[in-house]
């Protein structure tokens, strides 16, 4: 098992042939956190790593004792009021009205595999990679309360995952003002914090600041993890880039609120620590109650961050996703919201789906509008039943008609939302999150149902199977398009409205197992607006989850690769739209929408109907491609090649490599033409060196070295005079495929 305990040194050993993860037992019996990094060989000692020291204005355990101070110490796993000044991962309220608590060592356990969290996603391990556990039982002597530290090591991965369990043992209620996943102390500041933030169709762009002392963070107080900021975090040293050098990413599989700070103290510590959200958190915990947190990941990497983020794919790809969908290619869609939005009817529908099916598309996507009163954004949420009006035949009948045309059939569904006049408002108004005493925020015209309440679940679960039992259905999007603002649950207690976010997101992830487990050939894609709850918690469940409602290329570029330093790109739904783009009203060509895409999970999102023979006829050869190199695209490993968000932006390139490195694929992008610009090279990654390669359309051969050391050769522009074969503009972009020949 590779996971030791040393008696004699109270040291505890997680290790694999790229990672150590060491902690100790210090001193008064608090976990000190001693290293995360690379592998480290026996022996090892606690004076390796810690040191009594002494400094002014600190705070110390022991009477007569000034060497021993947990301000000076670095810990796993922090507490309030015992000597640290700095930021707790716990705080706790006693009946007492205290808020100190003193967790020390009191036994540990060493497991094979990785238990389950209840109610709530996580990683799982595998005979492929597998994981060992280490679960450490910390106790407060005073009240009894009991706090478990899950560390699991994956065996094949630089992963550490971990997570923490509190156990109400006090005979007493106890309220948990702050419980974090995860924890540790650093040694040092030098690092850039790297996240992932932005807005409504501008998700996760990179943006890059250095450390500085106090506390800087990122979060979520929306009832989603948000489009605002990724529950995800890289440090890296200010001179690793992609190949080389330390990086480290914290990721929380959590979909709602939720907090990862980063604090540098006087010392130059810097404690890094993620989980639920503590602003708008409370929860009670009564005698013989347990709070499990979500688990947090986290990352170790010395050679850049491309192996960071080959690991979090491989991770998320094979120990997170339903495991179905793992190997099986997703199905290439049509999709009718931008086609027609809410202006279709049964036979509108039918004539696009033919012209679906005879451009080799494979799955048929009825989004919004199709229930209820359902005719814009105002009405029909929480109304489950079919608009005869526009669908006569139901949609077990347009399924069915569908599925004739050689298309497999999806739908769009928005769970947890209702309007204002529908039947489910009429019959329970008290089912809406708000408080009764003020007016309820309203957003794109709907209101949140309260998912805390099992009841609620229950009777949208009910609605939906009465619909999906007998219709043929292979796909669902699942639509969530607002967040929460007047936090307030009509079924919660005064002093339990603190929990309704937690309770909320376990509501929401109890659906998807129970609609999981009863369909479970059903692919679900995740959507919150677009990308909105793009994060491991959903992912675990939804295997793609649609990246952003901007489908302009040129801005998917960065949300593309800026989602790509987490999740795989086959987790990123990636639509070819039309143009002019709905949401910039740029116009770009055909192909570079496509070529954009290609790095994600395609579908298409455009009217059919009114395209040109031509642009049919490009379509057609876009599928083929696609379908050809789906499985390397799905299951390669990604390159960054050149960031959107360095220099002027003005270029992007990325690359997909097989794992036996006989094929792979290059994406060059260009957003604006400039006059005589000199030749380019792009230098490619993850070839064989010693192989020749074929590059196609530039019909060049080509050794592996050459390609990735000189890099690949991109043939001039227009130079004001002569246009080349190939011309470039603004908006272009170039595919090129590599075969070992
Ligand atoms: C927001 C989604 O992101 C869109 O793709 C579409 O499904 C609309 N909602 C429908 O209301």
């Amino acid at each position: 098992m590779p996971i030791q305990f040393n008696q004699t040194s109270q040291i505890f050993h997680l290790y694999n042939d790229q990672i150590s993860y060491i902690l100790g037992i210090l001193p008064n019996g608090h976990l000190g956190h001693y290293h995360f990094g690379s592998r480290l060989e026996e022996p090892l000692s606690s004076d390796l790593f810690r040191a009594d020291q002494n400094k002014g204005l600190t705070a110390y355990v022991n009477p007569n004792d000034f060497g021993f101070s947990l301000n000076l110490e670095r810990q796993e796993y922090p507490v309030f009021g015992t000597s640290d000044f700095r930021e707790p991962a716990l705080t706790l309220t006693l009946q007492t009205g205290s808020q100190i608590v003193d967790f020390k060592y009191s036994h540990h356990l060493i497991t094979a595999g990785k238990p389950p969290i209840s109610g709530l996603p996580s990683t799982f391990s595998t005979t492929e990679n597998p994981c060992s556990t280490l679960v450490i039982t910390l106790k407060d002597r005073v009240t009894d309360l009991e706090l478990d530290l899950y560390f699991s090591l994956f065996e094949t991965l630089p992963i550490m995952s971990r997570r923490a369990e509190l156990v109400n043992r006090s005979g007493a209620p106890i309220t948990i003002d702050k419980i974090m996943s995860m924890s540790i102390d650093l040694m040092d500041d030098d690092w850039q914090w790297l996240q992932f933030s932005g807005d409504w169709i501008k998700e996760r762009h990179l943006y890059k600041t250095s450390l500085r002392p106090g506390i800087q963070s990122i979060e979520s107080r929306r009832g989603a993890s948000g489009a605002e900021h990724n529950p995800f975090l890289i440090l890296k040293r200010p001179d690793t880039n992609e190949v080389q050098g330390e990086a480290l990413g914290v990721s929380l599989v959590y979909s709602s609120n939720f907090s990862i700070s980063g604090q540098v103290d006087a010392n130059g510590v810097t404690r890094v620590m993620a989980g639920i959200n503590p602003a708008l958190f409370k929860w009670v915990l009564k005698p013989l109650e347990t709070f499990e947190t979500p688990e947090a990941l986290m990352v170790y990497s010395v050679k850049g961050l491309e192996h960071l983020s080959h690991s979090f794919h491989r991770l998320f790809k094979e120990n997170l996703m339903v495991k179905k969908w793992q190997a099986l290619p997703r199905p290439l869609l049509i999709n009718s919201w931008e086609a027609m939005y809410f202006d279709f009817d049964e036979d509108k529908l039918l004539h696009f789906a033919k012209e679906a099916a005879s451009l080799g598309m494979e799955l048929f996507v009825l989004d919004d509008g199709w229930f209820s009163s359902r005719n814009d954004d105002s009405s029909g949420l929480g109304d489950w039943s079919v608009n005869a009006k526009k669908l006569p035949s139901g949609i077990t009948g347009l399924a069915q008609k569908i599925n004739a045309l050689g298309l497999q059939f999806g739908l769009w569904i928005e769970p947890e939302m209702i309007n204002l006049g529908t039947q489910l408002y009429e019959q329970h108004p008290d089912w809406v999150i708000y408080d009764p005493t003020r007016m309820p925020c309203h957003a794109r015209n709907q209101y949140i149902l309260d998912f805390s309440r099992p009841e609620v679940v229950e009777h949208i679960f009910k609605q939906l199977t009465a619909l999906f039992d007998d219709a043929p259905i292979a796909y669902l999007k699942w639509d969530m398009n607002r967040n929460m603002t007047d936090h307030y649950s009509h079924g919660l207690k005064p002093e339990n409205q603190g929990e309704l976010s937690h309770r909320y997101i376990k509501g929401v992830y109890s659906l998807y197992d129970r609609l999981i487990d009863r369909y479970p050939n059903i692919l679900i894609e995740s959507c919150a607006a677009g990308g909105g709850r793009f994060d491991p918690g959903i992912l675990y469940y939804s295997p793609q989850i649609w990246a952003s409602d901007n489908t302009d290329p040129t801005c998917r570029l960065k949300i593309q690769y800026g989602t790509s330093f987490a999740y795989p790109i086959s987790a990123m739904g990636a639509h070819v739209s039309a143009s002019p783009n709905h949401q910039l009203k740029r116009t770009t060509p055909l192909k570079t929408r496509a070529d954009v895409a290609y790095f994600g999970s395609l579908g298409y999102e455009l009217n059919l109907i009114h395209l040109s023979d031509a642009e049919k006829a490009e379509i057609k050869e876009q599928i083929n491609f696609y379908k050809t190199h789906r499985s390397l695209l799905h299951s390669g490993d990604f390159y960054r090649l050149i960031s959107p968000f360095e220099s002027n932006g003005n270029h992007t390139a990325w690359m997909i490599v097989n794992h036996d490195k006989s094929t792979a694929i290059v994406g060059w992008y260009q957003s604006l033409a400039y006059p005589n610009e000199s030749l380019k090279t792009i230098k490619l990654r993850g070839l064989d060196p010693k192989a020749t390669y074929s590059v196609e359309p530039n019909c060049t051969t080509a050794s592996g070295s050459t390609l990735m050391s000189f890099g690949l050769l991109l043939r001039p522009s227009f130079n004001g005079i002569h246009m080349t074969a190939d011309p470039i503009g603004d908006h272009q972009s170039r595919v090129m495929v590599l075969k070992k020949v």
